[in-house]
């Protein structure tokens, strides 16, 4: 276990009050938050309703003994908790590394405060050593990857082990895009969500408030 990653996990718990709903994120960062957030949430009988944004980690969840609950059975989610595959400086980032991002951008854009644990590894100074990855209908999926080949966005179909493509929580395909030569980012998830097919895309702009880093045990502020 990646001792940076505890560590984050273990300043998020931190910031978990009593009778918080939380929203639980996807990936092995997110994992160890739910594991401590069950822990603590036990020892110090603390009432903890969660959301989960993927089947797997409703499992975890559920398996750690928390209690979870589908989104529209509650009215707000106090704080989400979840990893991130890449930020940059202003706390702008790429997500869906684990196929999560349509209920994991669900989960946050419904969350009052979003904090996202990370270690140093996934810190960059802008954005695009990482694949995008964008969601697309499994119908006409190939007219999508045509446009995004064309766009020259290098958009490569994600692959399970068995050569097939994978399938994500909700039934879709994910296209992954190069965006390190696109300058405007913003304008870019315009375009992805102008796209018929595209159902989201990992560019999560503006969304988390704050960044806790492992290797450094710095909270990061976003900066509005
Ligand atoms: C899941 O789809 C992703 O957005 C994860 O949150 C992201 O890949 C971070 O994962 P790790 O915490 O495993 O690095």
């Amino acid at each position: 276990m990646n001792d940076h990653k505890v560590k984050a996990a273990q300043m998020a718990v931190e910031l978990i009050p009593n009778q918080a709903i939380v929203g639980l994120g996807s990936g092995s960062t997110a994992s160890i938050f739910i594991d401590l957030l069950a822990k603590k949430a036990h020892e110090e009988s603390m009432d903890i309703t969660c959301v989960a944004t993927s089947g797997q980690t409703q499992q975890l969840a559920l398996g750690f003994g928390l209690k979870v609950v589908d989104i529209d059975a509650v009215d707000r989610i106090d704080v989400t908790v979840d990893g991130a595959d890449e930020v940059d400086p202003y706390l702008n980032g790429i997500k869906g590394g684990g196929a999560a991002l349509l209920f994991e951008k669900i989960v946050a854009v419904n969350s009052q405060k979003n904090i996202w644990v990370v270690d140093s590894s996934k810190k960059h100074p802008r954005l695009g050593s990482f694949k995008l990855p964008v969601e697309v209908v499994k119908f006409g999926v190939h007219h999508v990857y045509n446009y995004l080949k064309q766009r020259d966005l290098k958009p490569v179909y994600r692959q399970q082990e068995d050569g097939n493509y994978l399938t994500t929580d909700s039934g879709n395909y994910i296209i992954d895009i190069d965006i390190s030569r696109v300058d405007d980012l913003p304008k870019l998830a315009d375009e992805l969500k102008s796209l018929t097919g595209v159902v989201e895309h990992g560019l999560f702009i503006d969304v988390c408030d704050v960044l806790l880093d492992g290797n450094t045990g710095e909270s990061i502020y976003r900066k509005d």
